[in-house]
C-alpha cells in the first residue's frame, strides 16, 4: 500500500520547503506542488490533506497566485498558514484588508476554544508572524479559536469542513509548539498514521525517477561528494545501467580519491562509471596561471569541456541528473507580473542542459542536507562518504597558492593525506567543518641532520562552522598539531617547514585562494 501524503501547495515562502521537512519529522510523505497546481491532480495523487503556505504576495492584488478553487471542494483537511489563511478567508467568502503596518515578529497566542488543531498546547504560547494583510471578516462556517495581541483571528477553523488557517508560522522554530500544531493537522485532523520513512521516500522516489526518465539515457557528474553519491546510488538502484556516471579527475584530487570513488560506485554498487582522466588537460591550461579566479574559471571551463566529451562518448543522452539539494535551490515561485511557477536550480554544469538539449533530474532537491545523510544511509553508502568534509570544486588548484605544478600538488597531497589521517585517528575528522593543508610556493631555511635544506612550506588550515559562512579556526590539541607537523616534514619531500593558520572567517575566507 502506498503510504499516505499531505500535499504542501508554494505561493512562494520561504518557509514552504521547512513545512514539507516537518511534516516528514512527523514520518508522514509531504509533496510540495505549485500553488497553481489542479484539483484533479492531487485528488489522482491520493492526498491525505493540503496546506497552504505563506507567501510574499498580498491576497488583494489582483495578479496574486490563488489556488484552483475545486481544491476546496476534495473533502480532504486543509490547512492555511499566514498568505494561505488569507487565501481561505478571501475565497470562501470572509473579508481581508490591507494592514497599515507589517505585524512581524513574536506574539502570543491565546487559544479561546478546544480545537483538533491546537489540542494538548498550553493556553499561551509565543508565535512568529509575518504577514502584512489581516483578516477581518470570518466566512461563514469559521470560527476564531485562538487570538494574539494583533489579531483576534490568529487561529481560525471550520471544524465541520476540516477547513483551518493560521496567521502565525508554526513551521518556524521561533514558534513555541509549532510542531505539536502541524502534528495535531497530521494526525487528529487529516487522520494519518505516521508510517512513513526513508525507505519509503526511496521507494517513492525510485517509481518517479523511472517513471519520469522512462527508457531514456541518464548522465551523472560524479564528484564523491555527499550530494552526487547520493543521488547516484538512488538513481541506479531505480534505472541501473541506464545511468551513466562520470568522474572527471582533474589532477587536481587529494590521494586515492579517485580509486576510493571507482571502488565505491564502480566494484560495489556495479555502475556504469566513466572516469575522465584528464589532469594533464587541466594542467596545461592551468600553465603560467596565477590569480585565482582565473584559475577557478580555467579549471571551470575545463571541467564543462571534458564533461561535454564524455557525455558525447556515451551517445543518446537524455538526461542530466545532479544532486541539487534544496538550500540550492534558489527561488521557488515568481508572483509579480509572471504568476507562473519558476523552479529555477543553479550549480547546472555550465549551461550544458540547455546546451545540449538535456533534461534535468533532480531527485533530492526538496531534502536538506541531513535529510540526504539519512537517505544515502539506507543506501548503503558508508559513513566516510556521507559525513565527509566539503571539498572545493575546483579541488587542491586553489589549495596550491599561485601557479600549480605536478610537483606542488604532488608535495601537498603527501601532506594533506597525513593531516587527514591523524584527524580521523585523533577522532577530529567529523568534528571539524574542515581540515586541509595549503601548498605555499615559498622556500624557508631548515636543518635536517646534519644538512641545510632549502624547501617548502605547508600551511594547516582547520576550522569549526555550521554553514561555511563564517568560521574559526579550530583549537586543535598542541600534541596533535605536532605529531601532524613532525610526519609532513619527515615523511614528504620538499617540505621543511610547517605553519598554522589562526585566522578566522572573515575577515579571511576559509580555503586561501
Ligand atoms: P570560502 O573559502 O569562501 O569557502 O570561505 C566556503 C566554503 O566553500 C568551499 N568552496 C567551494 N566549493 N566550489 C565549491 O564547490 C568552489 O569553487 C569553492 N570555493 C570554496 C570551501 O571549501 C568552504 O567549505
Amino acid at each position: 500500500m502506498k503510504s499516505q501524503k499531505i500535499a504542501v501547495l508554494d505561493f512562494g515562502s520561504q518557509y514552504t520547503q521547512v513545512i514539507a521537512r516537518r511534516i516528514r519529522e512527523c514520518n508522514v510523505y509531504s509533496k510540495i506542488f505549485s500553488y497553481n497546481v489542479s484539483a484533479e491532480t492531487l485528488r489522482e495523487e491520493g492526498i491525505q490533506g493540503v496546506i497552504f503556505s505563506g507567501g510574499p504576495a498580498s491576497v488583494l492584488k489582483e495578479n496574486s497566485p490563488k489556488p484552483d478553487a475545486a481544491i476546496f471542494e476534495l473533502g480532504v483537511p486543509i490547512l492555511g498558514i499566514c498568505y494561505g489563511v488569507q487565501l481561505i478567508a478571501l475565497m470562501m467568502g470572509g473579508e481581508v484588508s490591507r494592514s497599515d503596518r507589517r505585524e512581524y515578529g513574536h506574539g502570543t497566542l491565546r487559544t479561546k476554544s478546544n480545537s483538533r488543531l491546537l489540542a494538548s498546547l498550553p493556553p499561551e504560547i509565543r508565535v512568529w508572524n509575518s504577514h502584512g494583510d489581516r483578516l477581518v471578516q470570518l466566512p461563514e462556517g469559521f470560527v476564531p479559536v485562538a487570538e494574539t495581541e494583533n489579531s483576534e483571528f490568529a487561529a481560525i477553523e471550520n471544524a465541520e469542513k476540516n477547513i483551518f488557517g493560521l496567521q502565525f508560522h508554526p513551521e518556524v522554530s521561533h514558534t513555541e509548539c509549532g510542531a505539536e500544531i502541524l502534528r495535531n493537522f497530521l494526525f487528529k485532523v487529516c487522520g494519518c498514521t505516521g508510517d512513513w520513512s526513508m525507505a519509503n521516500f526511496i521507494e517513492r522516489s525510485v517509481e518517479d525517477i523511472r517513471q519520469y526518465v522512462g527508457d531514456e539515457h541518464v548522465v551523472l557528474g560524479l564528484s564523491g561528494g555527499v550530494d552526487s553519491s547520493v543521488a547516484a546510488a538512488l538513481i541506479h538502484k531505480a534505472i541501473g545501467d541506464q545511468l551513466t556516471c562520470v568522474f572527471v579527475d582533474n589532477g587536481l584530487l587529494r590521494l586515492h580519491e579517485r580509486e576510493q570513488v571507482e571502488l565505491l560506485f564502480r566494484e560495489n554498487f556495479s555502475m556504469d562509471l566513466r572516469v575522465e582522466d584528464q589532469g594533464d588537460l587541466f594542467l596545461e591550461r592551468l600553465q603560467g596561471v596565477v590569480d585565482p579566479e582565473e584559475k577557478r574559471k580555467k579549471i571551470g571551463n575545463a571541467f564543462v569541456e571534458v564533461f561535454e566529451m564524455a557525455i558525447k562518448k556515451i551517445g543518446d543522452v537524455k538526461f542530466l541528473a545532479q544532486g541539487t539539494l534544496y538550500p540550492d535551490v534558489i527561488e521557488s515561485v515568481s508572483i509579480d507580473g509572471n504568476p507562473a511557477a519558476l523552479i529555477k536550480s543553479h550549480h547546472n554544469v555550465g549551461g550544458l542542459p540547455e546546451k545540449m538539449r538535456l533534461k534535468l533530474l533532480e531527485p533530492l532537491r526538496n531534502l536538506f542536507k541531513d535529510e540526504v545523510r539519512l537517505l544515502g544511509r539506507e543506501l548503503g553508502l558508508p559513513k566516510d562518504v556521507l559525513w565527509r568534509q566539503p571539498f572545493p570544486g575546483p579541488g587542491l588548484g586553489v589549495r596550491v597558492l599561485g601557479e600549480i605544478t605536478k610537483e606542488y600538488l604532488e608535495i601537498l597531497r603527501g601532506a594533506d593525506a597525513i593531516l587527514q589521517e591523524e584527524m580521523v585517528k585523533a577522532d577530529f575528522y567529523y568534528k571539524v567543518w574542515q581540515s586541509f593543508c595549503v601548498f605555499l610556493p615559498v622556500r624557508t631555511v631548515g636543518v635536517m641532520g646534519d644538512e641545510r635544506t632549502y624547501d617548502f612550506v605547508i600551511a594547516l588550515r582547520i576550522v569549526e562552522s555550521a554553514d561555511a559562512m563564517t568560521a574559526d579556526w579550530a583549537r586543535m590539541p598542541h600534541d596533535l598539531i605536532r605529531m601532524i607537523s613532525n610526519r609532513i616534514i619527515n615523511e614528504v619531500d620538499g617540505v621543511n617547514r610547517v605553519v598554522l593558520d589562526v585566522s578566522s572567517k572573515p575577515p579571511s575566507t576559509i580555503e586561501w585562494e
